[in-house]
């Protein structure tokens, strides 16, 4: 396991870690997203056991007890994991999240309230700005949302554009979207596929700059042909010959049943 830590953008820094996993032949990596400013946000806390990892690398950039704004995009282990260890190391800081995340998780789960924000609601942090934006079931989580920064034209991306491996440039101008798609045909982590184009399109009209992953390369170059391409991956004929075959064993099963 190893952590790096890389500006990908103006005051946009990527916080790394590799991890051999038995499930994912060649590794994972998992990204923290740290923005540097007046008012610090970190989006993801990473898994807790990633937590010391994490927690040194951000230090390399500034305390961790300055961070203001712990953001995820939805509830999972790794985009949330150590978040009342972040509130323990962090004394202002709260969790930054939907409004459904709130209600139904965070505000049950961490040690201190969150801020829920509405789509759409902006957040000034000193230099940059960012924007909430709602993406339910994109690509997975009725609670899931992503963040816009607009200085820098940053999309924080979450899951979107998940690539497997560990030797990974942090970002690249390279291909994505081809590792993203190959990784979700043995792995399809896109719940609902009807609503992400609506919304892959959505988010494509902020004609992003940056992709910031989580998993795996950040992207530089042009975001909106990428989120696009996705979109169309989705209706592609082998992933709907997938979901059928899937479907159908579903209703095998619950014939059994
Ligand atoms: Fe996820
Ligand atoms: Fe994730």
């Amino acid at each position: 396991m190893s952590t790096r830590v890389d500006e990908i953008a103006d005051g946009i820094f990527r916080i790394s870690t590799s991890v051999p996993i038995s499930a994912i032949p060649g590794g994972f990596t998992f990204n923290q997203i740290l923005v540097k400013d007046e008012v610090p946000l970190l989006f993801h806390t990473g898994p807790r056991g990633l937590f010391e990892a994490t927690r040194i690398a951000i230090e390399s950039v500034l305390p961790v007890s300055s961070l203001r704004y712990l953001g995820y995009s939805h509830f999972e282990a790794d985009e949330c994991g150590a978040m009342n260890l972040f509130l323990a190391n962090a004394p202002k800081a709260v969790p930054l999240c939907s409004r459904v995340s709130a209600l139904v998780s965070m505000t049950d789960v961490a040690d201190r309230p969150p801020w829920a924000l509405k789509d759409g609601e902006y957040l000034d942090l000193g230099r940059h700005r960012v924007r909430w934006l709602d993406t339910p079931h994109v690509p997975h989580g009725w609670d899931a949302g992503l963040i816009w920064e607009s200085m820098t034209e940053t999309l924080f991306c979450g899951d979107l554009f998940t690539q497997p491996g560990m030797d990974l440039p942090p970002i690249t101008e390279g291909d994505i979207l081809g590792p993203s798609v190959g990784m979700t045909a043995g792995m399809d982590y896109f719940s609902c596929h009807h609503k992400a184009r609506t919304i892959l399109a959505r988010l494509a009209e902020l004609r992003p700059n940056i992709l910031a992953t989580m998993h795996g390369s950040a992207y530089c170059g042009d975001g909106a042909a990428l989120l696009l391409g996705l979109s169309r991956s989705l209706s592609e004929p082998a992933r709907i010959h997938r979901r059928n075959r899937d479907d159908e064993f579903m209703g095998a099963s619950s014939e059994v049943d």
